[in-house]
C-alpha cells in the first residue's frame, strides 16, 4: 500500500493530469465518482470483494486509512499529481476531510451494493480465508 505519483504536464497556465486505462491505471475505467461539500464525518467503513479503485484528491486534502486485515496504514492525500490504488480486501476509512476536499474515485465496475462488505468482523473472516 502506498501512494502513486500521476504525471502533471504543467506550464505557465497550471497543470493538467490525464488518467487513462491501461497507461497509468491498470484497470479498465467502468466508473468515476467523487465526494465534494463534506463536512467532518467520516466515510467508507467498507471493503469491496472484487472492486479496484483509484483515489485522488483532486482539491483539498483527506485522511485514508487503509487496512489490509492484520495491518492498517493512514495515508495523507493532499496533491492533485497523487492518489492511491485501493484493491479488492482492503478495508477503507476516509477521514479529515478539508472543506475544499474533492476526493475523485476511479473504478472499474459499476456501482454494485453486493461488492461490499459492510462489517469489520465479515470482512477480517474473508481476508483470512481468502486464497
Ligand atoms: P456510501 O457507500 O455510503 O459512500 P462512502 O463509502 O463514501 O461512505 O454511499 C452513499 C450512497 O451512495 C449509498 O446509498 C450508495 C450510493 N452510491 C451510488 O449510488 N453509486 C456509487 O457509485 C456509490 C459509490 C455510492
Amino acid at each position: 500500500m502506498h501512494k502513486t505519483k500521476v504525471h502533471s504536464i504543467t506550464d505557465n497556465r497550471g497543470g493538467l493530469v490525464s488518467l487513462e486505462s491501461g497507461i497509468n491505471i491498470p484497470f479498465d475505467i467502468k466508473r468515476v465518482y467523487y465526494l465534494y461539500n463534506l463536512n467532518d464525518e467520516a466515510r467508507g467503513f467498507h471493503a469491496h470483494l472484487k472492486l479496484r479503485q483509484f483515489l485522488i484528491c483532486v482539491s483539498g486534502s483527506c485522511t485514508v486509512k487503509l487496512d489490509d486485515g492484520e495491518t492498517s496504514s493512514n495515508f495523507t492525500l493532499n496533491d492533485p499529481t497523487e492518489g492511491i490504488f485501493v484493491e479488492r480486501l482492503l478495508w477503507r476509512e476516509m477521514h479529515n476531510f478539508s472543506k475544499d476536499c474533492v476526493l475523485l474515485v476511479i473504478a472499474d465496475a459499476h456501482y454494485d451494493e453486493c461488492d461490499y462488505i459492510r462489517n469489520y468482523e465479515d470482512f477480517l473472516k474473508l481476508v483470512r480465508t481468502d486464497t
